[in-house]
């Protein structure tokens, strides 16, 4: 029997296809484009995102037995805004996660409403990319498009609706829409009342793991079963073996992620950290950085036209660590945690002319790093205490970055025999939902086995503590520049 996980990400989509021993079989992966229609916005045609999955999914199965599929997951990019007519037709192009349009909205919903009552209802506050704020923009400034409305969803969602005809959602996702009252795993009656929405246009919630439909015949797996998936990082956090209590994984994706599985509900006092439903059926804290690999990704490509980035981290000497004078802030597209400031921009500070590119690319493997020590702090703040994480995502490959990062926080950082990303989360959860295992914990912790472990080194730690003190000193001085426009 085979399990396929389906990874919807920013860049493109990633299908793996599984053996019952979570060995992978073969993988296919689309590329899709990324649109910015304005500074700060960012927005994807859904119809891209079912070509690619689609044109994948044809490849993957190529000569394959496809009545051997039993179960298929989806991982998606969360918080991103869908919406239906009555016809099921996409009304306009999907707002995404690290869109920074919603600024007005969420000063009304943090301020005007409140936070406190924001917190009371669904346990966060509200940030730009967050999907409620997206659906009061739509209706402040697309108001023919909002009265349209019959279906909201997320972008892994739409994908599960196309393969199965069903609108349904997970508690991990849902949890990033500043809809749904975390604690309780309902939808906040409060919430639809301040967005103008009716339940009606909600989808249906599930555990990641439950099983919400068969796959159409249409396409041709007679025996496929779709779970209800999760959202990117609670899947990539089961795809590690990040369930259970007191777990960490960091992403080093297009976003930064610190991700902290928890047993039981509970709150930042600060929301600085988002307080969400994870896929193995509990909660988890978590902080997100808006642009993290994509800065490397960034400098390289468009700034140095070089494509190689291990290349480029090749002129970096070793001993330049802790010691570069050049500083970075990885404001790209704002940022959401904890600043949550779309006004802020990405900042090189301390060149002198003695400056090579080699600085400049170190200061933004640095920066990055900074910028996760930031969602940290505030963990620290609150009492949790960690001393070791998984490392997962694009920018976990290089071995340079993994060790400015173990000694950025001083932790342990465990790198993953196989490294799947979030596509590997939603095998998993599609292999409980058809009964391969009984539960996620059971699945993550027998399929997850830890590969390297990358350790701090006391010299390089106290080195780069003194950097980090400089760090978080810049942005509390450009954050009114950052405002005017
Ligand atoms: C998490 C977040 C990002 C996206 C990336 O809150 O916005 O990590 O899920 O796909």
């Amino acid at each position: 029997m085979y399990y396929l996980g389906i990874d919807l990400g920013t860049s493109g989509v990633k299908l793996l296809l599984s053996d019952e021993k979570g060995s992978i079989i073969k993988t296919a992966s689309r590329d899709y484009p990324l649109i910015f229609p304005r500074e700060g916005w960012s927005e994807q045609n859904p119809s891209d995102w079912v070509r690619g999955t689609l044109s994948a999914l044809n490849e993957i199965t190529r000569g394959l037995d496809r009545s051997l599929i039993k179960g298929i997951g989806v991982a998606g990019q969360m918080h991103g805004l869908v919406i239906l007519d009555e016809n099921d037709e996409v009304i306009r192009p999907a707002i995404l996660w690290n869109d920074g349009r919603t600024e007005k909205e969420v000063e009304y919903l943090n301020f005007t409403v409140g936070k406190e009552k924001l917190s009371e209802y669904t346990a966060n506050i509200a940030f730009a990319g967050f999907t409620a704020p997206k659906i009061l923009w739509v209706k402040n400034n697309e108001p023919e498009s909002f009265k349209k409305i019959r279906k909201i969803m997320l972008p892994k969602d739409y994908i599960n609706y196309i393969l199965t005809g069903v609108h349904a959602c997970d508690y991990s996702d849902a949890s990033g829409m500043l809809l749904l009252d975390v604690k309780n795993k309902c939808w906040s009656e409060e919430m639809l009342g301040i967005c103008g929405i009716t339940k009606d246009v909600l989808p249906s919630l599930y555990e990641s793991y439950e099983v919400i439909g068969k796959v159409k015949e249409e396409f041709g797996l007679p025996e496929a079963v779709v779970v209800a998936g999760a959202g990117d990082n609670a899947a990539a956090a089961v795809g590690t073996g990040t369930v259970g209590n007191g777990k960490c994984n960091i992403s080093l994706g297009t976003s930064g992620t610190v991700f902290i599985s928890s047993d039981s509900f509970s709150v930042d006092p600060m929301n600085a950290l988002h307080s969400f439903c994870h896929a193995d059926g509990n909660y988890h804290l978590m902080g997100c950085m808006l642009s993290a690999a994509s800065c490397n990704k960034w400098l390289a490509e468009e700034i140095l036209k070089e494509k190689d980035f291990a290349l480029l981290q090749k002129e970096i000497n070793e001993e330049k660590l802790g010691k570069n004078s050049v500083y970075f802030l990885p404001y790209l597209m704002g940022e959401r945690s904890p600043i949550n400031d779309t006004d802020a921009r990405g900042v090189f500070l301390g060149m002198t002319l003695d400056t090579g590119r080699e600085d400049m690319v170190l200061s933004v493997l640095e920066g990055v790093s900074f910028a996760i020590r930031d969602s940290f702090e505030v963990a620290k703040s609150s009492g949790i205490g960690i001393t070791e994480s998984f490392l997962v995502g694009g920018g976990a490959k290089s071995p340079l970055w993994r060790k400015i990062l173990a000694n950025v926080l001083g932790i342990r950082l465990h790198i993953l025999k196989t490294e799947q990303g979030p596509g590997f989360g939603a095998v998993i959860l599609a292999m409980v939902g058809t009964g391969l295992y009984k539960s996620v914990n059971e699945a993550a912790l027998k399929l997850c086995t830890v590969a390297d472990t990358v350790y701090p080194e006391e010299g390089l730690t106290a080195l780069y503590e003194e950097r980090y003190s400089k760090y978080r000193k810049i942005y509390p001085v450009l954050k009114n520049i950052f405002k005017e426009k």
